[in-house]
């Protein structure tokens, strides 16, 4: 099978903070494989803006460096890198000044796309749509990128709207969760929709409960300083679990348009239940053999801030009233692995008595290793009477697909090119990211103001003990965090 590459219309892509890390992580070398891909058209630029004093012929050899370190495996013929950085620009400009911004309005064209990629802090939004809108750098067609977190609660996220929408409409906002970037976050909606077997059992009356988890190997490395403020439950839940709870969980949009999927995702995070303080566990991981504790690694020995959150989350509404929604979430824990999973209700009846206890489970596996298995109930092979036992129906992408199949397209890559198509469908709307801050904010405020203190796990484990127990008082287990 080959990968099919839509090409997209001439651009230039300025980015605010084009010396910062997510560039130099994500974007550039995104943007360079998609070049590679045969994505970017004789006439797409790419400006990258920054504070620091640089001229273009710096900037290309600042490209060059990312693209030599995160790369990935793909790379270009040679010759061709050179064809790429010869796309590359560079302005220093200043967010709060008048520095630069002449010269970018002189660079930019007016008859390609014109997007604005913010990768810089939230406090120069406002400062940046102001400047674009007063230099004359934007009309009805131009296009921002935003970058999470938006905001760090709701009033935050509201001043944050409220600034943007002063200078540009909805339409012209592009809010990143690179996890609507993901290949198989995207088959959620493929395997639901584009299927008879599984929707008609997508309810309360068939699944017994879900399972969410996203679990992270690595600490917070560098990213003390900022992690520290935010900790799992706005780092993580209130954006990417909740993303994936809203595509599991939704009722069918009409059409995959943004604004008909965004509409049945708002649905479902104005259901979620008020989350009981006993449904939630909170942990902060202790130090390893090789790496240091949550608390040393953020410098703060009181730190009250979650490494790790469970909860039980209920959803209010005729599909799922009654079905528990189980995520978690952690850093330092045993394996990275990301996966949702349908656990479907026991026989109402079995006819073969005591084995009755046979469910099927369907589980979606986000990474590593993407893939979908449903685990089914058969005959033990051999003679000897009637003996059941599960086994999983498995599909691996890779193995299903070959090389399209492990599609290695970074979440970044896809998502910018969907800003220059004009196609906002895996982006989150402003009234989403308000409503998934009116659900975090109450559940935050309680523990802050009771004090609570996160219980600790041991680095490289599956988390405290007391998630374990969120479901053991439910008669349910947590499936086993493995790669
Ligand atoms: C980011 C969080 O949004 O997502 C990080 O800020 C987290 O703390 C990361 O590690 C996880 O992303 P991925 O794509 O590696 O699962």
């Amino acid at each position: 099978m080959v990968s099919r590459v839509i090409p997209v219309d001439p651009f230039d892509l300025v980015i605010f903070g084009g010396t910062g890390d997510l560039a130099r992580r994500k974007i550039l070398p995104g943007l360079f494989r998609r070049f590679c891909a045969g994505q970017m058209p004789k006439g797409a630029r790419v400006i990258g803006a920054a504070r620091g004093d640089m001229d273009s012929a710096a900037y290309r050899d600042f490209v060059a460096d990312a693209i030599a370190e995160f790369g990935g495996e793909r790379s270009c013929e040679e010759g061709t890198l050179a064809g790429f950085l010869e796309r590359m620009e560079f302005v220093t400009i200043d967010a709060r000044g008048d520095k630069g911004w002449d010269e970018l309005a002189k660079l930019v064209r007016s008859d390609v796309v014109r997007a604005y990629y913010f990768s810089v802090g939230p406090s120069l939004f406002a400062d940046l749509a102001h400047r674009l809108n007063a230099h004359g750098l934007t009309d009805a067609d131009s296009r921002i990128v935003v970058e999470k977190p938006f905001g760090r609660d709701l009033p935050s996220a509201q001043a944050l709207n409220k600034d943007l929408a002063m200078h540009f409409d909805e339409s012209q906002i592009y809010r990143i969760d690179h996890y609507l970037g993901k290949e198989t976050v995207q088959n959620l909606m493929a395997v639901r929709f584009g299927n008879m077997l599984f929707e008609p059992l997508w309810n309360s009356q068939y699944v017994d409960h879900i399972q969410i988890t996203v679990a992270e190997t690595v600490g917070v490395g560098g990213r003390g300083e900022y992690y520290d403020k935010s900790g799992a439950m706005r780092d993580m839940v209130q954006n990417h679990l909740m993303q994936l709870l809203c595509l599991i969980a939704m009722e069918p949009p009409s059409k995959f348009d943004p604004d008909a999927v965004r509409d049945e995702k708002l649905k479902v995070i104005r259901a979620l239940d008020e989350v009981q303080p006993h449904h939630i566990v909170r942990g902060q991981y202790e130090a390893s053999d090789d790496e240091p504790g949550y608390r040393e690694a953020v410098g703060d020995p009181r730190s009250r801030t979650e490494s790790y959150i469970a909860m039980k989350v209920g959803i209010s509404n005729w599909r799922w009233a009654g079905t528990p929604f189980y995520l978690r979430t952690g850093k330092m824990l045993k394996a990275r692995s990301s996966e949702i999973t349908v656990v479907f209700k026991e026989l109402n009846h079995s006819i073969f008595g005591e084995q009755s206890d046979h469910r099927n489970v369907l589980s979606i596996r986000l990474q590593p290793n993407e893939g979908i298995t449903l685990g089914v109930t058969i005959k033990e092979p051999g003679p000897g009477g009637m003996r059941l036992v599960d086994v999983p129906l498995d599909m691996s992408f890779a193995d299903a697909l070959g090389e399209d199949g492990a599609d290695q397209t970074d979440a970044y890559e896809r998502l910018i090119m969907d800003v220059i198509r004009g196609n906002q469908t895996l982006f989150m709307r402003g009234d989403e990211v308000e409503a998934a801050w009116a659900w975090t904010d109450p559940i935050i405020n309680g523990w802050e103001g009771r004090g609570e203190v996160p219980k600790t796990y041991d680095a490289g484990s599956e988390g405290p003990v007391d998630a374990v127990q969120l479901l053991a008082r439910d008669t349910r287990v947590w499936r086993k965090v493995a790669p």
